[in-house]
């Protein structure tokens, strides 16, 4: 698996981070899930990444067959994307912007891969609720607060300015469960102490270790957690079965 793009374009910020072996090792786990959200899918349809910045994964895609929108908040990222995936509709959207560019039930695979600021947040679960169809597959990354990473970011949880590590895996999952999704797919991973910029040679044999101890199914107090979680059919007596605007 490589989930590093080889186009003659030079590497974006994030990417940059994710050509080393920390970065490695968390993309490796990412695409494994994405591709499994895809073979659920059986036909690929249209598919939305929030937070696309050069559309490393949004290309996966695309050249799976999807047909992508890509909302970024980082001009010069999007304009990568849009020249990779010509095809592709990219979307500019305000960092303070509280609804997704699309349509009610009309995505069947949703990204929100590494977006941490957003994924626990209740207005984008709820847009997400919105714009996923009936068995449409939301794949997404947490950072969790019950997790030993949380307490490096001590400081800034002391002074109310966090904005990383927010909110506990396991509550969001319940709620997540609650509002009728199922999670097919869950890999608790970043459990060993390596920085996002790591390229140490010891990334391969502490995240193999991570592996052989089981701290993956461990979620619920994992640093982060690759999920796959898809949106059961409501049945008519649920209440808010309908999500029409
Ligand atoms: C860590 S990068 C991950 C990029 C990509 N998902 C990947 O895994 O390679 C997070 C990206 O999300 C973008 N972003 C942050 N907040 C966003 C928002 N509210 N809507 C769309 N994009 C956002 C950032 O500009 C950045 O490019």
């Amino acid at each position: 698996m490589n989930a590093q793009i080889h186009d003659g374009i030079p590497p974006l910020f994030w990417e940059e981070y994710a050509e080393q072996r920390w970065g490695q090792y968390i993309s490796a786990i990412e695409e494994k899930i994405i591709r499994f959200a895809h073979s659920q899918l059986v036909t690929p349809t249209t598919a939305l990444e929030i937070g696309a910045e050069g559309g490393r994964w949004s290309k996966l895609l695309a050249d799976l067959g999807w047909r992508m929108t890509c909302t970024e908040i980082d001009p010069v990222a999007l304009a990568v994307c849009q020249q990779r995936i010509p095809d592709s509709r990219c979307v500019l959207v305000d960092l303070e912007s509280r609804d997704l560019p699309c349509g009610n039930n009309s995505q069947d695979l949703i990204l929100a891969i590494e977006v941490h600021e957003l994924v626990e947040q209740s207005w984008f679960v709820d847009e997400v609720g919105r714009v996923l169809k009936d068995g449409g597959i939301f794949v997404g990354v947490f950072q969790n607060k019950h997790s030993w990473r949380a307490a490096l970011n001590l400081k800034s949880m002391l002074q109310g300015t966090m904005r990383h590590y927010t909110a506990g895996y396991l509550p969001w999952k319940r709620n997540m469960m609650g509002r009728g999704y199922r999670f097919l797919r869950e890999e608790g991973i970043c459990w060993m102490p390596f920085g996002r910029r790591s390229n140490s040679i010891f990334v391969k044999p502490a995240t193999h270790l991570e592996q052989l101890l089981g701290l993956r199914q461990l979620t619920s107090v994992s640093p982060w957690i690759v999920f796959a979680a898809i949106k059961e059919p409501a049945r008519p007596s649920d209440p808010g079965a309908s999500n029409e605007r």
